[in-house]
């Protein structure tokens, strides 16, 4: 999979790019890296916003110059999808992470400022995704929680493949929140753990866990 991201502040995904399950998923075949908006910027000096017309506090970037960053990045043809973060778009969650960790090549377009000029939303995003129902200053944040959450789905990004089967929202756990878990040790301050998980009953286990599980998507 090859994951390009647009941003104004390329520097935040250097850190991104380091981490653990990050740098396994890259040794895997991966393919991460971020796209300067700036330093394709048909304007002078690599201005990259204007004004908003009908007035209003802050500044929109503007579609040209997200257009030519796409442009120099993949040439007038393209045919993947091209995700624009945005407090208001499309709700992320497992389902989408699924589809997008499906997909060949896929390109986040991170906005600032009052966000992208909508022609960027309807013209060249093919999907508009927010990570939640607040503002951020910026897509970066928004950008790593997607590529986070879509990297764990890839082949060989965590240390054990099966943490990622059956984790919260999984079908193996019907969609459901994960049950609770405990380790060592087995009493703390007279809070125990339940005596089901130290039975050694594989089967109950499994039947127990899917209830909690359950349980907790009721709320
Ligand atoms: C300060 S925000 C713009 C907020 C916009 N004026 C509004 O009221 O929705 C700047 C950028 O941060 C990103 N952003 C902010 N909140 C986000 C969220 N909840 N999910 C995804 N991206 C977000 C978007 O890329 C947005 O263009």
């Amino acid at each position: 999979m090859n994951i390009d991201v647009f941003t104004l502040f390329p520097d935040w995904f250097r850190w991104f790019g380091e981490q653990r399950h990050v740098r396994n998923a890259i040794e895997r075949g991966l393919e991460l890296d971020h796209v300067d908006m700036r330093a394709t910027s048909p304007l002078d000096g690599g201005r990259v916003d204007d004004t908003p017309y009908g007035g209003g506090a802050g500044m929109v970037i503007r579609v040209d110059v997200v257009e030519a960053a796409l442009e120099a990045r993949y040439g007038a043809q393209r045919d993947h999808r091209i995700v624009a973060l945005a407090a208001g778009g499309r709700r992320f969650d497992e389902r989408l992470a699924l589809e997008l960790a499906a997909e060949p090549r896929l390109s986040l377009l991170c906005g600032r400022y009052e966000g992208f000029d909508e022609r960027v939303h309807t013209e060249l995003a093919t999907d508009v995704v927010s990570i939640g129902p607040y503002v951020l200053s910026g897509g970066e944040l928004a950008a790593m929680v997607v590529c986070d959450a879509v990297i764990r789905k890839l082949p060989g990004a965590l240390g054990h493949a099966d943490s990622a089967v059956e984790e919260s929202f999984s079908e193996a756990l019907e969609g459901a929140p994960e049950y609770p878990h405990y380790t060592r040790p087995v009493d703390w301050r007279g809070h125990g753990v339940p005596d089901v998980l130290v039975s050694g009953d594989h089967a109950r286990i499994r039947e127990w866990r899917l209830e909690q599980a359950r349980s907790r998507a009721k709320g």
